[in-house]
């Protein structure tokens, strides 16, 4: 009987495994560093967000900042997701992945003049500006091609997410969106103008976040804003909430999709119109695995043990980037007892590190691991550092698996230079 690891992870006779499918034969094959994700595991996420918000008519638009692999793009639009772009190169993403322009929601906190003209050209669901100033350049550019803009506002709050600070937005430190106190007057003061369509209002306040209470302010400061914009008839169609809902980890407890829907809805419920999610973590988070394999491990004679691996912060930056914590576990862990570890990364940098003194049965040159919740921010986030190559990816499917991004070459990368 296969033991559970974590989510689609089950250690088996032929070592860890994804859904059946062991990770020693796709690495065989595919080599490291690979990023492996179940789709399966993708699928069951999506629907459980899906499913908490049943009871009120709600329309999921993955965050495709999480990761935007094109296959993981595609297979979410086959069931059912919409899409929040973050970038012109999002948006292309999204089009290819078969995304119609009214599935997408535009966001970014410094959309430029050609971004905006080609997403008001294209006719996207929704641009969520984040300035009075930007909602003036909409206006121009809109009117300039004798188009509409669809557009929502997105409010800060002034909401600590209780997240690290680098990945709270929803502060009045931070650079996102507008106060929330001046947001009906800027509303109020673009009522008819030429080239604007409001439709709704936006929020996020940041993302891993693991308590209901900052989403639940968060969606009522939302609601009281889309109540006011009613009373002054604005005709809203949607009120927005962001992603931000965090994955545990560290595998303690948490609130997930149930506790949040119950958190929000009640507000939002007030406002009487749709409302708009933006999971990206959330969905993708929880599905993906960083396969890595051990390099070179050494014992300083303080007794400091290190195993170096063939992955590091260029393939997954969020250790070095956040201090974040992601479970590893070796692919057939030794039946001998544990010993504290630093598990580190290749290069030439001192934070790249992605444990310290971990709990790790004893590690071997050659040894593979997989670094757990890899699958939001990770291959997304990778960076050609050290001349690293861009690493694979797979994805394990009803019993089989498929490269879905062959590792980069280094004719690749200098196929951009002179
Ligand atoms: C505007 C917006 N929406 C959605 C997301 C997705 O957030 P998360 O991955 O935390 O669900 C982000 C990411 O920070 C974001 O900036």
């Amino acid at each position: 009987m296969p033991a559970l690891v974590h989510q689609s992870f089950s250690q088996t006779a032929s070592g860890l495994a994804c859904d059946g499918v062991s990770i020693e034969s796709i690495v065989e094959r595919a080599g490291t560093p690979l990023y492996i994700y179940s789709a399966r595991a993708i699928r069951d996420a999506y629907r459980a967000i899906d499913e908490a918000f049943a009871a009120h008519p709600h329309a999921i638009h993955y965050g495709m900042k999480a990761n935007s692999t094109l296959a993981l793009v595609r297979l979410l639009r086959s069931i059912g997701s919409k899409v929040d772009a973050n970038s012109r190169g999002e948006i292309d993403v999204a089009l290819r992945a078969g995304y119609q322009p009214p599935d997408i929601v535009f966001t970014g906190v410094g959309k430029t003049r050609e971004e905006l003209e080609h997403a008001i050209g294209l006719g996207i669901g929704a641009i969520n500006a984040e300035s009075a100033g930007e909602l003036d350049r909409i206006a121009a550019l809109a009117s300039a091609q004798g188009r509409e803009a669809r557009v929502a506002l997105r409010v800060n709050p002034d909401i600590d997410a209780g997240s690290h600070p680098n990945i709270s937005t929803g502060l009045r430190i931070n650079k996102f969106g507008v106060p929330l106190q001046d947001a009906r007057a800027i509303y109020r003061d673009r009522r008819g103008a030429a080239g604007l369509r409001f439709v709704g209002v936006h929020v996020h306040i940041g993302s891993q976040i693991t308590t209901a209470e900052p989403l639940r302010t968060a969606a009522r400061a939302l609601a009281g804003l889309a109540c006011e914009l009613r009373d002054d008839g604005v005709a809203l169609e949607h009120v927005d909430v962001g992603g931000g809902l965090g994955i545990p980890y560290e595998g303690r407890p948490m609130i997930g999709p149930t506790d949040y829907a119950a958190a929000v809805i009640p507000d939002l419920r007030r406002t009487g119109l749709p409302i708009v999610l933006e999971p990206g973590r959330s969905v993708i988070g929880q599905a993906g695995a960083l396969i890595a394999r051990v390099v070179d491990t050494k014992r300083f004679p303080d007794g400091r043990r290190f195993a170096v691996l063939d992955a590091g912060m260029a393939e997954l930056i969020r250790p070095a980037l956040y201090g974040s914590y992601h479970r590893i576990v070796p692919i057939r862990p030794r039946p001998q007892p544990d010993a504290a570890w630093d598990v580190v990364g290749p290069i030439c940098e001192s934070s790249d590190v992605f444990a310290r003194d971990r709990m790790l049965p004893p590690l071997e040159v050659d040894d593979l691991v997989a670094v757990l919740d890899a699958g939001a921010y990770g291959s997304v986030m990778a960076s050609n550092y050290n001349r690293h190559l861009l690493p694979a990816e797979a994805l394990v499917d009803a019993g089989g698996w498929s490269i879905v991004r062959r590792r980069q070459t280094i004719d690749d990368l200098l196929a951009l230079e002179s």
